[in-house]
């Protein structure tokens, strides 16, 4: 299995471009299937849970070609609606096939995802939603079922502002007949982003990015071309890895509005983040300050996907901060491994007490989820001597190649893959 190796202690410096957003994406690339004709999607990272989901299109009957971030799908040739359980089981994205299988093809059939590590994760809302738009949903031997002649529009409100469930919902209400109005939408930049793609294709959503979105139903959408997002939780990790090296990194291709609660936070620590509408700098000045507390929530508050990064950055500033978790159940398995690395982090319950330290000293460290993998990369970029860090696969699913993009900044870090014999490692030297 593949490992980083980090030296850390090096501040990092220079400028870097953004890569697209993996959230944004993957409900756009389970739309496409929605489609009459071909479809472009350009600045689409070139991530594991992407390229799962290019063979779920495949295993699909559509036609795909990705090169260089451009992707090209002709979903016409589609010719089944059973999702294969064992790609359903890489990753828990796959439920966004439901939504657009169904309202297209009048049936999908997809294995139910389980837990994962950051919490239970249930898909209630998601098939309270398709139910109301009236699919007969059959749940049986692990298995869901979905069939309907046409969906008919409706209200759905959500007990949460579920963004998976919210995007879901509007994929399959853009063919259903009549309006649909979800209330309690999340709000997330990625739900704004897909239904501009279904925009463009022909489908009629207004609202998207409020917590009301009214969806009038069309009959068909056509091709067309789109391009992703910028990903605002690695922009937002790397303005970070910035800040937690005492250095100085600018970032191209973002979008500033999207990291608002982030730059505030970064702000009250002591970081100076400055820049444009699509172009971002954070330097820090000093030692860095505890924060007050930072709670997770629902966009536009403190994105749940940078609390493990931003914690990282905690372990290392003057004073005592708090921490809530309040949108996934068991999202603070990062804590054991940062403690290992000389972290002093208390938890009770969903609220973590992080008393910043002088130093971080380098260890072996596993990944256990995606987020928690990258605030592992920060602690070690940080850290005095070697931090080794274990499941790399957690990170190359959210982030395209992070550490070639941090070697281009200046941190000491390589991959290395064990060898057979022991102590033998070779490194890796992709670009
Ligand atoms: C998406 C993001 C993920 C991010 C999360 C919250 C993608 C691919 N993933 O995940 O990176 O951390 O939003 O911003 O976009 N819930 C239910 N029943 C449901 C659906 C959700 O109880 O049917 C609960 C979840 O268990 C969780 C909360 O609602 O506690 C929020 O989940 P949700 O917003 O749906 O997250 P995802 O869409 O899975």
């Amino acid at each position: 299995m593949e490992r980083l190796v980090i030296e850390g202690g090096q501040p990092l410096s220079g400028s870097i471009r953004v890569h697209g957003s993996k959230n944004a994406a993957l409900p756009i690339l389970a739309a496409v299937t929605m489609a009459d004709g071909e479809v472009v999607i350009k600045n689409v990272p070139n991530l594991d849970d992407v390229l799962v989901m290019l063979d779920i299109l495949r295993s699909l009957g559509a036609r795909v070609s990705y090169y260089k971030g451009e992707l090209v799908v002709d979903p016409r040739t589609i010719s089944t609606t059973d999702v294969p359980e064992h790609l359903m089981r890489l990753m828990r994205s796959s439920i966004f096939m439901m939504g657009p299988l169904l309202t297209r093809f009048g049936s999908v059939r997809v294995s139910k995802p389980g837990g994962c590590s950051i919490g239970s994760r249930p898909i209630d809302f998601h098939l309270k939603g398709l139910a109301a738009l009236g699919a007969e949903i059959d749940e049986r031997h692990g298995f869901i079922e979905c069939t309907t002649t046409r969906l008919k529009g409706t209200s759905v409100f959500l007990d949460f502002p579920s963004v998976g469930a919210t995007e879901n919902v509007m994929m399959a209400a853009v063919l259903a007949d009549g309006e649909t109005v979800i209330g309690n939408a999340a709000r997330e930049p990625e739900i704004r982003d897909l239904a501009a793609f279904l925009n463009t294709l022909g489908a009629k959503i207004s609202g998207a990015g409020e917590d009301t979105i009214v969806i009038s139903g069309v009959s068909s959408l056509k091709g067309g071309e789109f391009s992703v997002s910028p990903d605002r939780v690695v922009a937002g990790t790397l303005l970070i890895a910035a800040a937690i090296t005492g250095g100085q990194v600018q970032l191209e291709n973002v979008k500033a509005n999207d990291l608002t609660a982030v730059i505030m936070k970064l702000r009250e620590c002591g970081v100076q983040v400055i820049g444009t509408r699509d172009i971002l700098e954070a330097r820090r000045i000093g030692s860095l300050k505890a924060v007050e507390r930072i709670q997770t929530a629902p966009f536009p508050g403190f994105p749940t996907d940078l609390q493990a990064p931003f914690m990282s950055l905690l372990t290392l500033a003057h004073g005592t901060s708090v921490i809530s978790e309040t949108v996934f159940e068991d999202r603070f398995q990062h804590v054991s491994e940062l403690q290992r690395m000389g972290a002093l982090i208390k938890v009770d319950l969903r609220t973590a007490f992080v008393k910043g330290v002088r130093e971080l000293t380098g260890a072996a460290v596993q990944a256990t989820d995606l987020r928690a993998g990258a605030a592992l990369v920060l602690a070690g970029l940080a850290a005095q001597g070697s931090t080794i860090i274990d499941r790399v696969y957690h990170i190359d699913r959210g982030y395209e190649t992070l550490e070639v993009q941090l070697r281009n900044l200046g941190a000491h870090i390589e991959r290395v893959r064990p060898g057979k014999a022991q102590g033998d490692v070779s490194v890796s030297q992709a670009t």
